[in-house]
């Protein structure tokens, strides 16, 4: 038995985002996406290979996973033990920690926070372009949770070409990113299907592709220049946009809830009314809202005026991967 090594790594919230895939096996985007690491929610993960196992064991947040639950987490071990040229099984002991109930629960977290204890367990030591590249095996959002502050994530061609980098990992602006909660429950298309089914049926997925690039360079631009209005106006319509692929697909769906519309045009109003706020929204029903923390107070007491104290949780950038052991 080799000793556990543990990783933690945060989520992170895409301000381009990571919609659609050219290669469903090795997880190749058909976009590149730009993110931002989050502080507040974060995955802790142990990982020891271990001789005497005959299968691999998930305990997730103190329970222990059926095989059927943790099959996405074997398929994954199984490209690190190819990887590293090893047959052992592993014991993976997992925590999320989120401040409030579920709801907020990361893949890109999960699977960064996998990839690093796991690599490092199985004997590798991975750079940490090679360690998102891992990562992105697992969940390609999980590919920009290596880095911290603002990362993008180059769609590349292949595995080799297909891989994160830091863009500005210590964020030396005061950017804040509230999460508001809206429902716990669980989301009802995945998004590796509702990507899939934008892929192949949505009319503007062409458009999708071309005007998310444009974005990427939008962003881009105004993060060396901290130009918080464009880079919130900006991640905002690209979130849009993502949505309108699941309006256009068929059969077509939405992520949007009535209390998601009604958050919109809470933001609308404050914007209007001068505050500086912006949202983004992924394969749920939950907004994030941009703001710079000079004006994050004002915002927090709005949406918790409407949908209660419990609904808002303020994140600030936060840190790339740490592994110890
Ligand atoms: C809307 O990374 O969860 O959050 O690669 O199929 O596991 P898979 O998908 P996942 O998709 C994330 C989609 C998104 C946008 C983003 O994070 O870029």
């Amino acid at each position: 038995t080799n000793h556990p090594i543990t990783a933690k790594a945060h989520t992170n919230i895409a301000l381009v985002k990571y919609w659609g895939k050219k290669d469903e096996q090795l997880i190749i985007p058909q976009n590149s996406s730009l993110s931002l690491t989050l502080d507040e929610f974060y995955t802790e993960t142990s990982v020891a290979f271990d001789d005497t196992l005959t299968t691999d064991t998930v305990q997730f947040d103190d329970h222990l996973l059926s095989a059927q639950a943790s099959q996405k987490i074997t398929t994954f071990l199984d490209v690190v033990r190819e990887l590293a040229g090893i047959t052992t099984r592993a014991n993976v002991i997992t925590h999320n920690h989120v401040p409030t109930a579920a709801g907020l629960a990361s893949s890109a977290s999960g699977f960064a926070a996998l990839a690093g204890a796991a690599s490092r367990a199985a004997g590798l030591t991975l750079n940490r372009r090679d360690l998102s590249r891992l990562a992105r095996r697992g969940s390609g959002s999980a590919t920009r949770s290596i880095y911290g502050g603002f990362a993008a994530w180059q769609m590349g061609e292949d595995d080799q070409t297909s891989y994160a980098y830091p863009i500005a990992e210590q964020v030396d602006w005061d950017i804040v990113a509230i999460a508001l909660v809206l429902t716990t429950a669980q989301k009802k298309v995945s998004s590796r299907d509702g990507m899939r089914l934008a892929v192949n049926t949505s009319p503007f997925y062409p458009t999708w592709v071309q005007s998310s690039q444009a974005d990427f360079k939008t962003i881009e631009t105004a993060i060396a220049s901290r130009d918080f209005e464009t880079l919130g106006h900006t991640s905002e319509q690209n979130a849009m946009r993502m949505h309108a692929l699941t309006l256009s697909s068929d059969p077509s769906f939405s992520y949007f809830n009535a209390d998601s519309l009604k958050a919109m045009a809470l933001i609308r109003e404050l914007r209007a009314a001068g505050t500086a706020c912006y949202f983004t929204m992924d394969a749920g029903p939950n907004i994030k809202i941009l703001c710079q923390g000079q004006d994050a107070p004002t915002v927090m007491s709005q949406f918790q005026q409407v949908f209660g104290p419990e609904s808002v949780v303020l994140t600030r950038p936060g840190n790339g991967i740490q592994i110890s052991d």
